[in-house]
Formats: structure tokens, C-alpha cells, sequence
């Protein structure tokens, strides 16, 4: 079995900042409720003629870059996000020419906040059984386009934002591999807890999406708010321990948590019902809010800038999300 390691990332958000008092223009909100809620200040939001692929490509470049690999080394491209440029066909096609890569696999994961963890547990997969050997994984959303902007789905649209991450996996020349582990769950009996309707074939129409649905609102996201924090905070910490002890490790050996950026509540209560040392959490909800696919390697790109993250650092992500799914990683850096 050949290993596995993480040698680049990079990250892109757009310029346009939206701040909580520019939120309380659109809808019936206030700053102080949005950050006691959930910690979140500001995020960034796209213009309109840019797509997920467009962020997704620069983040991609920074990530190629920091690899210092030749872009046509990649032989693999996996593309996590829920907010695609189009219907069909998927994210990672549309990326591969603006890459300049052509033939190669393009693959998108759809699960959600977990989509950059299960990415890489197939890249650290594809890697280990020998199927490729460098591996470009991507998760990037543009979730303003997609948003309720008025009162009515006030509890949804402050949470989320735009931008993407990226990584380079590659299989290592020697020593052991640096992705520890990787585990992956799923709950599909709670899919509609925090999911968008349309468009879709289940929705008992002869269309997938029609002027009811659009006046109904379904093509929004929406949420039992209550019923995604109280399984986010159960499932990580579980799917956090099972990797601990599957490493034979112990919290205190873990350098640094890179969970994915929901609630910055949800990542207090976690840390402190695992006893965690704020400091070795690193969080970037409150700039960027929740971007999905985009948090964990948008968190491992500000984690290197702020120096936290370095050859060696012994990481432990989790997250967990709409389906609902969760997973977690641990990986030395
Ligand atoms: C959404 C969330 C912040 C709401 O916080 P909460 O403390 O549970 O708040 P509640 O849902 O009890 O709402 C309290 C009140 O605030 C109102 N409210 C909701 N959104 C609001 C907003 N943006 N601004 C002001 N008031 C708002 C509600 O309508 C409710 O009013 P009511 O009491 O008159 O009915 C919280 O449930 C949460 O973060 N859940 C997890 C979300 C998540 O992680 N999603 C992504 C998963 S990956």
C-alpha cells in the first residue's frame, strides 16, 4: 500500500465584504443577534458574473503553487460543493478546462459540510490503492446566488457566505503516510432537516422545478436550526474520539482542531465538552461565516498565514452537515 500526504493548499475568497449591518438592510436581523447566535461578523459575497468554479480556480492555483508541482503532475480532480455553476454536468468538468488540464478524472463530492473530508478520504483511497498519485481537491460554494434574502429566511441566510479551498494530495516518496485516517457517516433519515427542495424529480410534479415551487420558495435551502446544532456537537466529538483511538492518541497530542465553521457555538461546545484548549482551535467563521465545503481547507491556508500550522503540526478536522453526514480526519501537516 502506497502513502499518503498533503504537500499545498490555497484559498480564495471574493472582495465584496457583507457585514451584519449590511444584512440588517435586506431582512429583519441585527448584529448583535447574528454574533451572540453564532459568532459570524462578516462574509464575503461574489458579484454576478462570478461562479464557484471561478473562485475554485484561484484557490486551486495558490494550492498548486505552494505544492511547487507542475499542474499536469494532477491526475485526479475532486471538486466538493452543493452551490455548482449549473445543474449538470458537474463542477469538477467545468474547472478542468479552466485549469488547463484536460482527460483527466474530474469528480464532484456532494456532502455538503462534510464534502472536503469525505474528498479527502477518497483522494487518501485513490492514493493508497495506487489508482492516482496526485490528487487536486477543491471544495468551493457561491452560496449568495442562492440565498432567501428577506426576513423569511432571515435564520438561514446569515450564516452563509462564499469561497473555496484547495489541496494538493500526493503519494508520499518514502516514510509513512501523513493522513492518519479518515471516517465517514451518514444519517439520511434526517435529509430534511436542513436541505433544498428544488430543483428536484421528487417533488410530485412533471417538472423539476416550476413557477409553484419558485413562488413556494422551494429552490431555497432551509433548516431545523435547533436539530443541526444538537447533532453537529454530538456527532463531531464522537467522530472525533473513534479517530483518536483509532491513532492510538490522546487529545493533548493533537496540535491543532480544524473543525469545519457552522457556529462558532457549536465549535465552543465541543471544545469545552472535550476539554479542549481554546487556543489550539482555529476558527474563521467570524470573517467568512459558513462556506461549506470551503471551511477546512479556507481554515488550513489562514492556519499557515497565521503560523499555526507548519511541518509536523499534528491536525484533527471534523465536520458535519446537511443529509445529515459527519466525518473527521487526522493528518500531520
Ligand atoms: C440558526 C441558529 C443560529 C438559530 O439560533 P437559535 O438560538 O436556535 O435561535 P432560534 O431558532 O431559537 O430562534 C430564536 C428567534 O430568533 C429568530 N431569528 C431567526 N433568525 C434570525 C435572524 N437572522 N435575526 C433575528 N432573529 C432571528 C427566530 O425567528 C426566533 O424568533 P421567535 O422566538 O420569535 O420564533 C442556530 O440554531 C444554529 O446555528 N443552528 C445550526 C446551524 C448550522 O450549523 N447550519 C449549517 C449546518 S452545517
Amino acid at each position: 500500500m502506497y502513502h499518503s500526504e498533503i504537500i499545498g493548499c490555497g484559498m480564495y475568497v471574493p472582495e465584496k465584504v457583507v457585514t451584519n449591518h449590511d444584512l440588517s438592510q435586506m431582512m429583519d436581523t441585527t448584529h448583535d443577534w447574528i454574533v451572540q447566535r453564532s459568532g459570524i461578523e462578516e462574509r464575503r459575497w461574489v458579484d454576478a458574473q462570478t461562479s464557484t468554479t471561478d473562485l475554485a480556480l484561484k484557490a486551486c492555483e495558490e494550492a498548486i503553487k505552494n505544492a511547487g508541482i507542475d499542474k499536469k503532475d494532477i491526475d485526479c480532480l475532486l471538486f466538493a460543493t452543493i452551490s455548482p455553476d449549473h445543474d449538470f454536468p458537474g463542477n469538477a468538468c467545468f474547472l478542468q478546462p479552466k485549469l488547463g488540464l484536460t482527460e483527466i478524472p474530474a469528480i464532484d463530492v456532494r456532502q455538503q459540510c462534510s464534502g472536503f473530508i469525505y474528498g479527502m478520504s477518497m483522494a487518501d483511497a485513490f492514493i493508497k490503492c495506487g489508482q492516482y498519485k496526485t490528487i487536486l481537491l477543491v471544495g468551493a460554494e457561491v452560496h449568495s446566488k442562492g440565498l432567501n434574502k428577506t426576513t423569511a429566511g432571515r435564520d438561514v441566510a446569515v450564516l452563509f457566505g462564499d469561497g473555496a479551498g484547495a489541496v494538493v494530495i500526493r503519494r508520499a516518496e518514502s516514510g509513512s503516510s501523513k493522513i492518519l485516517s479518515t471516517h465517514l457517516f451518514a444519517e439520511g433519515m434526517h435529509a430534511k432537516e436542513l436541505w433544498a427542495a428544488a430543483p428536484g424529480s421528487g417533488l410530485g410534479s412533471d417538472e423539476r422545478i416550476n413557477h409553484q415551487h419558485i413562488e413556494a420558495g422551494l429552490q431555497y435551502p432551509s433548516m431545523n436550526g435547533k436539530k443541526v446544532f444538537a447533532n453537529a456537537v454530538r456527532r463531531m466529538c464522537e467522530c472525533l474520539n473513534l479517530a483518536l483511538e483509532t491513532n492510538h492518541l490522546k487529545l493533548e497530542d493533537i496540535d491543532l482542531f480544524l473543525f469545519h465553521q457552522a457556529n462558532l457555538r457549536i465549535n465552543q461546545m465541543m471544545a469545552q465538552e472535550l476539554k479542549i484548549p481554546e487556543e489550539k482551535v482555529f476558527n474563521t467563521i467570524m470573517k467568512y461565516g459558513n462556506t461549506t465545503a470551503a471551511t477546512i481547507p479556507i481554515g488550513m491556508s489562514e492556519a499557515v498565514k497565521a503560523g499555526k500550522l507548519k511541518k509536523g503540526t499534528l491536525v484533527a478536522s471534523a465536520a458535519f452537515g446537511s443529509g445529515f453526514t459527519w466525518a473527521s480526519s487526522i493528518y500531520r501537516w
